[in-house]
């Protein structure tokens, strides 16, 4: 087993650091582009005319979307290059290989993107379904995309797995690499295509669903479980007792909590009754992965070696409970989803969960690596600059997008009242709901808080690129002091 020791000494970055501060710079590049077609398809919404027929709001919407699925990607991948040599305490063993891995990545995620914003409308075919777009919201790449990226991540789990195998196995490592296997396999199935759109969309959602509330839910546990190792000096039993947990619960709901997404597709109604239930469990482990954090944090009376990534890793926690656990709750019963069923409802829960538990996340452990590639200085009280920009780009995120989150949330409530509950979902309810004035005002303050979050995201990376540069002082080995806290009695 590994220890909680935590390096001191740094020497310089080791191959899978290199690679995996790749994956953090490419997954940057994309937060931005995120953000900027955001912005586009907000404005949008207020102005409709906006370069219409350049660039359409289906278009900005998807890049918006995608954008976001591969950043999230990239960045836990790089998660997962940052941590394995640690964690199986030897070298990588492809470096070559994760190189190429990531260039041929980083270049298909490119032209896909560009072909998007070339090609725009014409019909869809077998053709434009290998070329151009295959058409399944939030995983669009073209069928040759599918395939590359298939293979790509079939190379990184090669990689991970076999350092493992080299060096040594642990209870993170253990379920880490058994939740890529599951990750990697369920991209499959959106690979299916067939013209019955019920069957289709009973395919797709095993990828959305189950990567989000499944699979990427057990990916952050493992990244949480050793970022507290390496932020706090945490016990090992204990998070990985706690992962083990957390890991039952999630699929033990969350594979059947799928179920609420098959209300209204033209599946039997027995999902009703099967999603209705599972999915209401769902909240469950996002509750003990926040009380998992905060006895962490609390047992170590938050003493650590780098504040911004234990703030954010506390945003992760509260973020996945109130986006996820609490947001999702609020719709996911068949009665209460019948009037909210992809209303601005629907889009303030997705805002609120991708950026609490996932976006969180992934800056955490990017400020873990910058640390390093600083020189392991010190990075908690007392900054040069008194960490301002790394707390106002916390503040400004988090207040930006749980703005939205609100102002969403009063836009979908006007609209599951009007056009579903008094108009009874007809075509002139859709309209009339679209026109009424806390909808039209819900979608101005969406816009504030958006750029609230577009000033959070610039100040980010003006602290990433500057953070520590100016620090002489060298992290304090707070683990020993931890490990002896926790010692059995
Ligand atoms: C981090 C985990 C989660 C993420 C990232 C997430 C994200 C999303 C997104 C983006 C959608 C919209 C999908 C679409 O385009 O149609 C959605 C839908 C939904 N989510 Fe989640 N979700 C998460 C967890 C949960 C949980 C734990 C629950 C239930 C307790 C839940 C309940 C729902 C329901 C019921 C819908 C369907 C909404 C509708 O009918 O329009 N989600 N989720
Ligand atoms: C400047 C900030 C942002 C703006 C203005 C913005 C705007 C938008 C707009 C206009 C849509 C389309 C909604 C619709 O179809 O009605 C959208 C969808 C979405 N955005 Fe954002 N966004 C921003 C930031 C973010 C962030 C930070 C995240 C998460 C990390 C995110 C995740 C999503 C998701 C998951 C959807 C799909 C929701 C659904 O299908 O219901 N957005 N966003
Ligand atoms: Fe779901």
């Amino acid at each position: 087993m590994s220890t909680n020791a935590i390096s001191v000494e740094a020497g310089p970055l080791s191959a899978g650091q290199r690679i995996a501060m790749h994956y953090f710079v490419a997954a940057m590049i994309l937060f931005f582009a995120q953000i900027l077609f955001g912005v586009i398809a907000g404005l949008q919404y207020i102005y409709p005319d906006l370069f219409f027929g350049q660039l359409d709001f289906s278009v900005a919407r998807m890049v918006h979307i995608n954008a976001m699925i591969v950043w999230l990607l990239f960045g836990f991948m790089g998660a997962v290059y940052w941590l394995v040599e640690d964690e199986a305490g030897t070298d990588l063993v492809g470096v070559g290989l994760a190189k190429i891995n990531f260039w041929i990545l980083t270049a298909a995620v490119t032209v896909v993107v560009l072909v998007y914003l070339f090609v725009q409308i014409g019909p869809g075919t077998k053709t434009t379904l290998w070329l151009i777009n295959e058409g399944r919201e939030y995983i669009e790449a073209p069928r040759w995309a599918d395939i590359g990226i298939v293979f790509c991540v079939l190379v990184f789990f090669y990689n991970v797995s076999a350092t493992f195998m080299k060096g040594r196995w642990s209870g993170i490592s253990g379920v880490l690499v058994l939740d890529l296997v599951a990750l990697a396999g369920l991209y499959v199935a959106g690979m299916y295509f067939t013209p019955n759109i019920s069957v289709d969309q009973h395919w797709w959602w095993w990828v959305i669903h189950l990567w989000v509330e499944a699979t990427w839910e057990v990916l952050v546990g493992c990244i949480m479980a050793w970022g507290l190792i390496k932020t706090l000096g945490a016990n090992r039993r204990i998070v990985t007792t706690w992962l083990y947990i957390e890991v039952a619960m999630m699929f033990g709901s969350g594979i059947l909590g799928l179920g609420h997404h098959y209300f209204w597709i033209g599946t039997p109604e027995y999902w009703f009754t099967i999603g209705g239930f599972f999915s209401a469990l769902e909240p469950v482990p996002l509750v003990a992965m926040v009380v998992h954090a905060v006895y962490d944090a609390g047992r170590h009376g938050f003493k650590s070696n780098n504040h911004p990534a234990l703030a954010w890793l506390i945003a992760h926690a509260f973020g996945n409970f109130f986006g996820a656990g609490v947001w999702g709750f609020m719709h996911t019963l068949p009665q209460i989803n019948l009037y909210t069923h992809g209303t601005q409802w629907t889009s303030s829960h997705g805002h609120l969960a991708f950026f609490g538990a996932y976006a969180t996340i992934n800056i955490a452990i990017i400020y873990l690596a910058i640390q390093r590639v600083r020189g392991n200085v010190w990075m908690s009280a007392e900054l040069a600059d008194r960490g301002w920009k790394w707390k106002w780009s916390l503040g400004l995120l988090n207040a930006g997008v749980l703005g939205m989150t609100m102002a969403l949330l009063i836009a979908g409530y006007d609209q599951s009242f009007i056009e579903r509950a008094l108009e009874g979902s007809t075509w002139s309810g859709y309209f009339k709901a679209q026109q009424s004035a806390w909808f039209l005002q819900g979608m101005v303050w969406r816009m504030i808080f958006g750029w609230v979050t577009t000033a959070g995201i610039v100040l980010l990376f003006w602290d990433l690129l500057t953070i520590g540069k100016t620090e002489k002082r060298k992290i304090k080995d707070i683990s020993v002091v931890s490990t002896l806290e926790h010692a059995p009695a």
